[in-house]
């Protein structure tokens, strides 16, 4: 199951409780979860009501989900947020939303009033980069404590990492910019935190490379080269897996990037890969067929099919997402999908 935010911890601390402990006992068929975004601090926040792994609360919180998932057979890995740029000063008190470089993505930020437009954010000094990489590794001890079989580290779709990596969103000139080795530290000194307080292989990691003109990213020419060193830069590692993203749209007329992620990127990366995006069952299966990916994580199918992998076991029916409640507190549009055989009832 693909990493969804779903807006559920409608409270003071963003803490998850009873409900997302339903959502996710409900969804532990899956075989490995990916939670959603969760955010390693408080300034690593962009949405309302989105769940924290930075407070005693929140640990408390997920270890009824994670127990929950776990009696039901399921695994369940934490993804670990920090979405930079795309936020807003009404979440600071405030101060500026903080960021690689001091460029304004023009995105909107999901705020307690609504949708607004994000602004110029500040660029980050070295020491806030140092006290990010501890923010990661505490989330993931975090993490461990809450019960979790490993973490997401967040590394696409326009949020902090991915704004390092890109030259349109990091203009910086020290060792975190200029360069591709530069742009691409700060995922390297992560991973290497992290892993002095979890073990290597629990550790996944996400990457969208040909994510244009979506959260503010632009990409460019050293976008590609950029993502091929980081995945070469991995097999170094001894990772859980990585999980990759297909073109979120149409980038075939765009000469410098990818249309078939799985393809260039299966015979590059020597571990364990996952691969998302529009997928099917059909597709999937395809896929793994054909040796471009080991896995497949699905998405919105989930939203709407608790039972997803039972449905495609059976050749079932599947039901429809309802997508003006993937974001909306309380039970409704989340915990209310149900199973086939609860339909059939
Ligand atoms: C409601 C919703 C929330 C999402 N939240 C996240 C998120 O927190 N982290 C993330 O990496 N991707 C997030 N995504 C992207 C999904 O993980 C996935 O890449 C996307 O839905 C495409 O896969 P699909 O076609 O199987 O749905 C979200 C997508 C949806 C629909």
């Amino acid at each position: 199951m693909a990493p969804m935010t779903r807006s559920r911890a409608a409270n003071e601390g963003n803490v998850p409780f009873d409900i997302h402990e339903k959502y996710y006992r409900q969804r532990a068929g899956a075989g490995l979860i990916i939670t959603e975004g969760s955010q390693v601090s408080k300034q690593a926040v962009g949405y309302i009501n989105t769940p924290g792994i930075y407070t005693d609360a929140q640990v408390e919180g997920w270890k009824g989900v994670t127990k929950a998932v776990h009696e039901d057979g399921g695994k369940i890995f934490i993804q670990l947020w920090h979405v930079g740029r795309i936020s807003h000063p009404d979440f600071h008190n405030g101060e500026l939303p903080v960021a690689p470089s001091a460029i304004n993505p023009h995105a909107k930020s999901f705020t307690p009033k609504g949708f607004k437009d994000t602004v110029t954010p500040k660029e980050m000094s070295i020491e806030e980069i140092k006290q990010t990489i501890l923010d990661f590794r505490n989330a993931a001890k975090n993490a461990m404590e809450a019960g979790f079989d490993g973490v997401e580290i967040h590394s696409s779709n326009g949020y902090l990492l991915h704004q390092f990596f890109n030259r349109t969103s990091n203009v910086r000139m020290d060792e975190y910019g200029g360069s591709i080795e530069n742009r691409a530290r700060i995922l390297f000194e992560i991973i290497d935190a992290i892993k002095e307080v979890m073990p290597e292989n629990r550790i996944g990691l996400r990457l969208n490379p040909s994510l244009n003109g979506i959260f503010g990213m632009e990409a460019d020419e050293e976008t590609i080269p950029t993502f091929d060193y980081i995945v070469e830069k991995l097999n170094n590692y001894d990772l859980a897996y990585l999980h990759l993203s297909e073109p979120f749209n149409d980038v075939s007329e765009i000469d410098y990037l990818v249309s078939e992620i799985a393809k260039r990127y299966r015979s590059m990366y020597k571990g364990t890969l996952v691969i998302n995006a529009g997928f099917d069952q059909e597709k999937g299966n395809k896929f793994i067929l054909e040796g471009l990916a080991d896995a497949v994580a699905y998405g919105k199918p989930f939203v709407s099919n608790p039972d997803l992998a039972a449905r495609f076991e059976l050749g079932a029916e599947l039901s429809e997402w309802d997508q003006d409640t993937f974001y909306t507190p309380g039970e409704k549009g989340y915990t209310d999908y149900p199973t086939l055989q609860e339909s059939k009832a």
